[in-house]
């Protein structure tokens, strides 16, 4: 993906930081790294965030460190078993750490995984990464099911039925 040069200024210290380049180490929704993921959904929530006149700075830097957490989350046997509801609290701590966060910041972290956690999101930035964070989910696990498929021989078999549908159009 290609980001603009606005952007990559907003989070620069972010993505210099030795703690967050370890997010490269972690698979995340299988086809993906976490840094990967996280970079998908700051940057589609700076566009929109923009997009909407809002604060599209938070809105990056904290999609940016919204699963900011060092553990294996695809092994069952390893990962908390809270892993779904506990993350954003667990991020929220890590990057507090690392930096220096304002009110709106925190609340998207915390707050990314809502409806599932119930405490509901403060700000519309909140909502934009939330939403954000589940649709790159989506895009990733598909990404994903589509390889798994063609695997399986899925896909070529779909694809030879298509093609059988089609002589007869
Ligand atoms: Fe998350
Ligand atoms: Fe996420």
């Amino acid at each position: 993906m290609k980001y603009n040069v606005e952007y990559l200024k907003i989070i620069d210290d972010i993505l210099k930081n030795e703690e967050v380049k370890k997010l490269r180490l972690y698979k995340h929704h299988y086809s993906y790294t976490r840094l990967e993921h996280s970079l998908s959904v700051s940057y589609y929530s700076y566009l929109i965030c923009k997009f909407l006149h809002r604060d599209y700075i938070s809105a990056a830097r904290a999609g940016l460190l919204h699963d900011l957490f060092f553990y294996d989350c695809e092994n069952k046997e390893t990962r908390p078993k809270n892993h779904i509801k506990s993350h954003p609290l667990v991020s929220l701590e890590n990057a507090n750490k690392l930096f220096s966060l304002n009110k709106k910041e925190q609340d998207i972290i915390l707050k990314h995984m809502w409806p599932i956690t119930r405490k509901t999101p403060k700000y519309i930035e909140s909502f934009v990464v939330t939403f954000v964070d589940k649709y790159c989910a989506f895009r990733e696990w598909s990404i994903f099911c589509i390889f798994k498929s063609q695997l399986f021989g899925v896909v070529p078999v779909l694809q030879v039925l298509n093609l059988y549908h089609l002589q007869y159009l």
